[in-house]
């Protein structure tokens, strides 16, 4: 579903990713964990279209996003860009918009999908996430469990074929972090592709079918922290 040869990024003279390589296959859920500043938010902004890499390919189920470092047509990158999900650490729901709003923005604008089908559809992963009771409610009066599940619906909203999550539990209470694991595994039960970035080592083994470790830039099978 993902393949990523040779990535290279830097920032001016730092080399944030020196060669990474990966592959997620369909169904699979890949965690990689590491402290602080060794990369994996770029890694992560690399494989949505958000940041560009330097050197490298990155392809989603047979689609170049870059090909050696050399990226398509915008509207081609644009076509690839909208097959990857990305819900960010801070959640990044829009405030002046309800829930359903939430949801039906991005499948309007980006998919050009009619607003019936798109409310359909919106509150089906409602139901999913068990927020159909929330649907009119804007974010300012939700938890922080509840916001993150929104801006999961969010992403599931466009259909992706790939998922990133970015920290999923470090903006939320401890006690939730099982929850999010539950339904992380019933998205990967339903055959959803996942990248997921954390440092929390409990969740990465709740939730990961492959754990990747990541430190200055490289990137290393297992998790080599607690091993
Ligand atoms: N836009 C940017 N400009 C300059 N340096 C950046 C930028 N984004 C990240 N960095 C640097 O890249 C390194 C890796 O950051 P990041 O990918 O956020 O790591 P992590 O998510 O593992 O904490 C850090 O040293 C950070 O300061
Ligand atoms: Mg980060």
């Amino acid at each position: 579903m993902l393949k990523i040869k040779g990535l290279k990024k830097s920032f001016g003279e730092t080399e944030v990713l020196n060669g990474i390589d990966l592959e997620v296959n369909s169904g699979e859920v890949a965690v990689i964990v590491g402290p602080s500043g060794g990369g994996k938010t770029t890694l992560l902004r690399c494989v949505n279209g958000l940041e560009f890499c330097d050197e490298g390919t990155i392809m989603i189920e047979n689609n170049y996003l870059c090909e050696n470092g050399v990226y398509k047509e915008k509207k081609d990158f644009n076509e690839v860009r909208k097959s990857i999900g990305l819900v960010f650490q801070n959640f990044n729901l829009f405030p002046h918009m309800s829930v359903l709003g939430n949801l039906i923005e991005a499948p309007i604008r980006v998919l050009g999908e009619k607003e019936t089908k798109a409310k359909e559809d919106a509150k089906e992963i409602l139901r999913f996430l068990g927020l159909e009771n929330k649907i009119d409610s804007y974010p300012y009066e939700l938890s922080g469990g509840q916001k993150q599940r929104v801006a999961i619906g969010r992403a599931l909203a466009l259909k992706p074929k790939l998922m990133c999550f970015d920290e999923p539990t470090s903006a939320l209470d401890p006690g939730l972090t099982g929850e999010v694991a539950e339904l992380i595994r019933s998205l990967a039960k339903d055959g959803m592709s996942m990248l997921i970035i954390t440092h929390d080592m409990d969740f990465a083994e709740k939730v990961a079918d492959k754990i990747y470790s990541m430190k200055n830039g490289t990137l290393l099978e297992g998790n080599v922290f607690t091993n």
